[in-house]
């Protein structure tokens, strides 16, 4: 094996669990064990009452299976749902399934690290730059100029990370059929689905609508529940997620028992979880936009439509954003994530609106970037 530093989590590691204002968390506001057990249906209660610590099965219980499959089409039944221990094990396993060093993969850059580096560990990878000037959109036109013969694989997130765009179903549709016509699989990171600033603008996910497309979702994020440590792939493909289960034999064998049951407790009570989380989500964003609105002169952004990060561009010259964010830290107590993270050389940095402390978090912001 051959993967690289992992950038953005080893730079969070030395800060989320000390520095008191993480503002570039990646994850919604969480709940309590007594919240959530507060939240569970009968079954689940039974099932929690009566749980046991034997290894459980390795594509995931089934009713867990069952309840995640509901969220997708009538063609995605439990049997093309493989669970893993959070969307990192899925996006390792379905690399590693799909791809040899004869293949050739498309992954859609910056994005959160796995996406690129585990393909770009097991064969060639061409990166499709996203840009603020153009809204950080995905353009498949230049997506198709990119693509060879022995293109096996292309990688998208939507809503997106760490820029919160979203493309248009229109767009979707365009990449799907570029990708049929050149039977490339899309391994579509739909963790932020749900989350979307406008109800309307949400994207079908790609399991629904194309064959060979690779939805994957988790608990951590829109749900708020990354300690779970559950997460899906759903596919109409069932033969690459028998390919997936046997890499998973390797690595975590199973789910968490008591994670599993758990997850079921907060899919069956998702509306109520995800309401909470949109208002919050909805309302910190309102907050940040006036804040870049009145700094305009200091900060651009491009307004995110989904997820809870964002992607402003510091604008103060004389200023890398790695300083900006090392005085901050030292300062305020507030951990950003600079655009160094993700291999880049501009100013950009990762900020979150998903959790409570958000506006404490900002005004400490607002108070370093006063002081400058
Ligand atoms: C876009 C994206 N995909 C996948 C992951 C991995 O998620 P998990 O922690 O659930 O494994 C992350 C985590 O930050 C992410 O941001």
């Amino acid at each position: 094996m051959n993967l690289p530093i992992f950038k953005l989590e080893d730079y969070l590691a030395t800060r989320e669990f000390s520095a008191p204002y993480m503002f570039c968390a990646s994850d919604m506001e969480t709940h309590t064990m007594s919240e959530l057990l507060a939240m569970a249906d009968e079954e689940c209660q039974q099932l929690w009452n009566t749980l046991d610590f034997r290894y459980t099965e390795t594509t995931g219980h089934p009713l867990l299976r069952q309840d995640i499959s509901q969220m997708y089409a009538d063609s995605i039944t439990s049997e093309h749902v493989l669970c893993f221990a959070g969307a990192e094990e899925g996006i390792f396993c379905a690399a590693q399934s799909l791809l040899t060093p004869e293949d050739h993969a498309i992954v859609a850059v910056p994005c959160y690290q796995s996406l690129a580096a585990i393909p770009g560990s097991l064969c060639e990878t061409t990166p499709i730059h996203l840009h603020p000037e153009n809204q950080w959109q995905l353009d498949v036109e230049e997506v198709k100029r990119r693509i060879r013969p022995n293109t096996k694989l292309i990688l998208i997130n939507y809503p997106h990370n760490p820029t919160g765009t979203l493309i248009d179903s229109a767009t979707q549709h365009a990449l799907v059929e570029l990708a049929r016509a050149n039977d490339i699989y899309i391994f579509s990171d739909e963790v932020y689905r749900l989350l979307e600033v406008n109800d309307q603008d949400r994207l079908e996910p790609i399991a629904n609508v194309y064959e060979k497309g690779l939805s994957l979702g988790v608990m951590s994020k829109s749900l708020g529940l990354p300690g779970l440590r559950i997460g899906w792939i759903a596919t109409q493909e069932k033969a690459v997620l028998h390919q997936c289960s046997q890499m998973k034999h390797y690595l975590t064998i199973c789910n968490s028992a008591p994670s599993e049951i758990l997850s079921m407790m907060a899919l069956r009570a998702r509306e109520q979880i995800l309401e909470r989380n949109r208002q919050l989500m909805r309302t910190n964003l309102r907050q940040l936009e006036e804040f870049f609105e009145s700094y305009a002169d200091r900060f651009e952004w491009v307004r995110p439509q989904g997820g809870c990060t964002g992607f402003p561009e510091l604008k103060m010259g004389g200023m890398t954003i790695d300083t900006f964010a090392d005085q901050l830290l030292d300062q305020e107590g507030v951990v950003i994530l600079p655009a160094s993270v993700y291999d880049l050389e501009s100013n950009h940095f990762r900020v979150s609106f998903g959790r409570s402390h958000m506006p404490e978090a900002l005004s400490r912001f607002q108070r370093f970037v006063d002081g400058l």
